[in-house]
C-alpha cells in the first residue's frame, strides 16, 4: 500500500509521514530530499540553477541514497554518492534553490521513476508535491497537509535552529510564499491536491493526533 501525503513547505509532512512510517512499520520516502539534493549538488558544483539542459544533465547521473539504523525505516543520512549531504541539503541556499531546479521537466522525469522503483510494490508512505497527483496516481491513501503560514514559519524556524541555521520568522516566512509560488505555478506536475486527497489542516494539532487520522484513512482503505 501506498499512503501520499504531499503539501506546501512546512506543512509537517516530514514529521507526520515519519511518524506514520514508523507506527505502521511502512518504508518512508522522502522525495523532497532527492530534489534538495540535485540542488545541493548544483551549488556545489556552481552549475546555473535555470539551466535546464545542465541541471536535467545532473539529475540523469546522481546517485541519491539513504542510509538507515537497523529497524528504523526513517533514514538517518542523505547520500550523494559517498558524500554525505544529511545537512547541506537543509541549508537556507538549497532552501532558496530547490524550486528552481524542481520545476525542470528534464530534473522530474530524471526522479519520479527512482520514487516508483524505491516503494518497488512495498508498503511506503511517500511525502512530497505530487505523489497523489502524478507519482502514484492509484495510491490507496492520499493525504495533502496543510497548516497557516505562520505555523508553518515558526516551524521552519525551529527545525533549522536546531540545525544551527538561525533565521528570522519574516525572512523564513518570505522564501516559504516564495518557493509554494513556484511549486504551484509550475507547469510540471505543480502542487496539487490531488482528486480524492483528504484535507487535514495541522494547524496546532498535535503530531499524535494527524497521525490518528491518517491511521483511520488507512484503516478505511483496507476494510
Ligand atoms: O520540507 P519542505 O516542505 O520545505 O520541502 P521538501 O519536501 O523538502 O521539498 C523541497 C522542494 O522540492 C519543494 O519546494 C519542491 O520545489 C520540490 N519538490 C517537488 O517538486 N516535488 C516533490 N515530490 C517533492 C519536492
Amino acid at each position: 500500500m501506498i499512503i501520499a501525503i504531499d503539501g506546501p513547505a512546512a506543512s509537517g509532512k516530514s514529521t507526520v509521514a515519519r511518524a506514520v512510517a514508523r507506527r505502521l512499520g511502512f518504508r518512508y520516502l522522502d522525495t523532497g530530499a532527492m530534489y534538495r539534493a540535485v540542488a545541493a549538488e548544483a551549488i556545489r558544483l556552481g552549475r546555473p540553477l535555470e539551466d535546464a539542459t545542465a541541471m536535467t544533465g545532473l539529475a540523469e547521473t546522481i546517485r541519491v541514497s539513504f542510509a538507515y539504523d537497523s529497524g528504523d525505516p526513517v533514514p538517518y543520512g542523505v547520500f550523494v554518492g559517498s558524500r554525505d549531504v544529511t545537512r547541506e541539503i537543509r541549508t537556507p541556499a538549497v532552501d532558496a534553490a530547490v524550486s528552481l531546479v524542481a520545476r525542470i521537466p528534464g530534473v522530474r522525469r530524471a526522479m519520479v521513476p527512482l520514487q516508483r522503483e524505491f516503494a518497488g510494490g512495498t508498503d511506503t508512505v511517500v511525502e512530497g508535491r505530487d505523489i497523489g497527483s502524478v507519482v502514484f496516481p492509484d495510491a490507496a491513501v492520499k493525504v495533502f497537509l496543510t497548516a497557516s503560514p505562520e505555523e508553518r514559519a515558526r516551524r521552519r524556524v525551529g527545525d533549522r535552529a536546531a540545525a544551527g541555521h538561525e533565521a528570522a520568522v519574516a525572512a523564513v516566512a518570505t522564501d516559504i510564499a516564495r518557493r509554494d509560488t513556484i511549486d504551484s505555478t509550475r507547469e510540471a506536475s505543480p502542487l496539487v491536491a490531488a482528486a480524492g486527497a483528504r484535507h487535514i489542516d495541522t494547524t496546532g494539532a498535535s503530531v499524535d493526533e494527524v497521525v490518528d487520522r491518517i491511521e483511520a484513512l488507512v484503516r478505511e482503505a483496507v476494510a
